[in-house]
Order: C-alpha cells, then structure tokens, then sequence
C-alpha cells in the first residue's frame, strides 16, 4: 500500500507537468502510467506552442531545452490554391509570438527533472480502477508486475488520455459528452530535413496540407488523407509528389525532402466531457477532451488545464482555500471550449470534406477573402491562434 496527496493517472504530458508543479509547491504525487516508460517518450505529437505554454514552461524551469532547440514565429501562414499566402500574424495583432517545440522533446524533459527530483512514477501499471471519488480518501487499485496494488490519496488527476478509465469513473447520469467526427485523417511524416522558415497550412482542391518543425534539422508534414488510408501505399516518394501538389509552386519549390524516420496516420476527432470534475476526481488533458489537430491546440488546453488544476490543488492543499478547486471545470471549460471553436472552425475552412458542394467552396473561399481583406477579422483570428490567457477567479466571480 502506498500513500500520496494526489494520485496522478496518466504520464503524457499533462500528468508529468502537474506532477512537477505540484512538486514545486512541496505537494507529493505518484503517477500511474499504463505503457512502459520507453512508449510514452517515443510518441511523436504536434509540436506548435501558445504563448501562455511557453511562458508558463520557462516559469516552472523547462525553459532552456526549448530555448536551444525551439523556434519563435511571428505567424503561420495559410496558403490557399490560387490566392496569395495569408500570415496569421500573431506579433503584429497580439504582440506574442509562438514556438515550434515538440511535444516528443517536452516529455523527455518532464521525465527528465521529475527523475531528477526523485517524483514517483510507477510505469506498466495495468488494471487502474478509481474509488470512493466522493469521499475524503479516494483510493487507486492497480496490478504491477501481476501482484494487485493500492495507492491512497487526497485528491485524483485523471490525465489518462482519451483513452483512459477516469472519464469513465464518472456516474453515467452526470457525464455529458459532445462530439464531432470528421471523415478523413493527416498522413503525417517525419524527416531529418531542414524545415520551412515558417509553419504553413495550405488548403487545395487536393486536399489540406501542412508545413511544420521541430528544430533546424527535423520537419514534420502532414496531407490529408482518406480514413482507409494504409501506410504501405505510400512510399515518400509518393508522399512527397503529393505534399507538393498541395503547395503553390514558389513554396513546393523550396521544400527540401529526404527519407522518413516516421510515417503514421491521424484520426480527426472534436470531442468535450462534462463536467471535468467528480467528488476529488478532475480530468484534464485528452481524459476530458480532443481537438483535430487543425490549430495545434491539444498540448495547449491540457497545459492549461493543468495551469488550472494545480492552481486549485495548491490553494486547496496549502491554504484550505476550495474556490478555485470548486470552479475548475467550468473555468477549464471556457478556455476548452474556445479551442473547440477555433480547432474546428479551422478544420472546416481548410480542408476538402466528401459531401463539400459549390456552395461551401465560394463560401470558404470569402471567409479567406475577408481574412485578407480585414483587420478586425485579422485580429481576431490570431487571438485566438495564439491562446486565450488563463483567467483569473477575480474575472468570473
Ligand atoms: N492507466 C494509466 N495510464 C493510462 C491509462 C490507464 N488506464 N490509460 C491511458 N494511460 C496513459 C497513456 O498511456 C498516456 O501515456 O495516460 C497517458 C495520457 O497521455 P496523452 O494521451 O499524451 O494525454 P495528455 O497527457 O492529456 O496530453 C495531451 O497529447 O494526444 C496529445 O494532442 C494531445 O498534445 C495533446 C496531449
Ligand atoms: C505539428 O508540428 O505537428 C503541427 C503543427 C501545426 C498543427 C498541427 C501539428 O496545427
């Protein structure tokens, strides 16, 4: 039997954050992480960070890896078929520039300095089941090594992923789900090139496609694809030909290809659980929602999440202050849901959908009229692209 204040489930991204904040705030955690420690370190997701990630990663120290290896960004660019090639530009509307630093190098650095720091992780945990979330001594029961375990606790951080059993502790009657699933996936393709200067969607009678980075020698594309897409039937070279045909010639020119070191395809999915909370039990990162990876904002809202969450503990743990615990999940919501919105919003515009008719075209293709044409458009876009900041309980009394 082991003893902790909170028991983290999941050790992505979001638990090992909250883990090493708590850690900085002298709370003791243990994670419980399903897949041995190697599978989780070699997962290879998006790599695009808000302002308020970035700030809120150099704050709790993990600043200088991202610093090295990392990429400030003045914008993104769209680019569209016949049209000139858009800037979201988020320095000019916002003031704040975001980084190219991936998702794969963030978790590395969490193990890293939770190793450092002697946290507790207990990896190939099988058979995780959440008790007593209402009462004041919740209880994990896992296996490890075939011999059945409990972890005690204060509080549980279910941060298990969409896949993950804590969205599932919570009782049918309260749990309220709301989804979107869209009809094609990304191909996406990993090379030890040198990238494009800037990250850069492009929306094409083809198909999306997608120009990203995650340091001066490795890029990361993607294109659109066919839900039955099967990797074997496409080989870089047809990869390549294809990303190429997405791009405006003067761009396709200046892509610079060479062999893959990974190739997989991505489901697109939005997805929300309500409420993010139940008795001591609070869901954050992909436990509690999904984005489509249009907008990069999945590491995002569950470093937000986490921003929130530890926020609450601590008030909570330390202070004896339950407001901001007892908010969580509608504050989390509000910046979830802003994500949702924006992931989606961007997902419609830029990629080719089977039923699209003539009428969605031409008005796809005035809503990037107008973003041309529009300052007040312009700006609104990169608030949003750039990250809603993290409220304060003061703004939502
Ligand atoms: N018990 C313990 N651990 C589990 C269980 C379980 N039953 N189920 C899943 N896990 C683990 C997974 O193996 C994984 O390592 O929980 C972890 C969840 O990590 P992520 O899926 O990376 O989710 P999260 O930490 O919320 O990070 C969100 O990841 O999927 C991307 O786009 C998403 O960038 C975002 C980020
Ligand atoms: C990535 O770099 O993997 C990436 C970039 C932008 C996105 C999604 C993924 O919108």
């Amino acid at each position: 039997m082991e003893r902790t204040q909170v028991a983290i489930i999941g050790g992505g991204p979001a638990g090992m954050l909250l883990s090493h904040m708590l850690h900085l705030d002298g709370i003791d955690s243990v994670v419980l992480e399903r897949q041995p420690r190697d599978h989780v370190l070699k997962r290879i997701r998006a790599g695009v960070l808000e302002h308020g990630t970035v700030k809120l990663l150099r704050d709790v120290g993990l600043g200088e890896r991202m610093a090295r290896e990392g990429h400030a960004h003045d914008g993104t660019w769209i680019a569209w078929e016949d049209r000139e090639p858009f800037l979201i530009d988020t320095k000019r509307h916002t003031g704040k520039q975001m980084w190219s630093f991936g998702q794969t190098a963030i978790t590395e650095e969490l193990y890293r300095v939770r190793a450092r720091d002697g946290g507790r992780l207990i990896d190939d945990a099988g058979q995780v089941v959440l008790h007593e979330l209402t009462g004041d001594r919740p209880w994990i029961g896992f296996e490890k090594d075939g011999a059945a375990q409990r972890l005690e606790c204060e509080f549980v951080a279910g941060c298990d992923g969409f896949h993950g059993v804590s969205r599932g502790s919570l009782p049918g009657e309260l749990l309220r789900t709301f989804e979107r699933a869209y009809p094609f996936g990304w191909l996406g393709v990993m090379s030890e090139t040198p990238p494009l200067g800037d990250i850069m969607y492009a929306q094409h009678r083809r198909g999306f496609a997608l120009a990203s980075q995650r340091n001066a020698m490795l890029s990361r594309y993607y294109i659109q694809c066919d839900l039955a897409t099967k990797l074997e039937d496409w080989p870089d070279d047809r990869f390549w030909e294809e990303l190429k045909r997405r791009f405006p010639p003067d761009i396709a020119r200046k892509i610079v290809t060479g062999p893959s070191i990974e190739k997989s395809i991505a489901p697109l999915r939005s997805f929300v659980a309500e409420p993010m909370s139940y008795g001591r039990l609070f869901l954050a990162g992909d436990s509690a929602h999904i984005v489509p990876p249009t907008g990069a904002k999945g590491l995002n809202l569950a470093v937000s999440d986490v921003f929130y969450l530890h926020r609450g503990l601590v008030a909570q743990i330390r202070r004896n202050d339950g407001r901001y615990l007892e908010r969580y999940s509608e504050t989390a919501l509000r910046r979830v849901w802003g994500a949702e919105r924006l992931s989606w919003q961007l997902t419609k515009l830029l990629h080719v959908f089977p039923d699209d008719d003539d009428f969605t075209r031409r008005v796809n293709l005035n809503e990037f009229d107008h973003l041309q044409a529009s300052a007040a458009a312009q700006a609104a876009l990169a608030e949003q692209y750039v990250g809603l900041p993290f409220e304060d309980l003061a703004a939502n009394p």
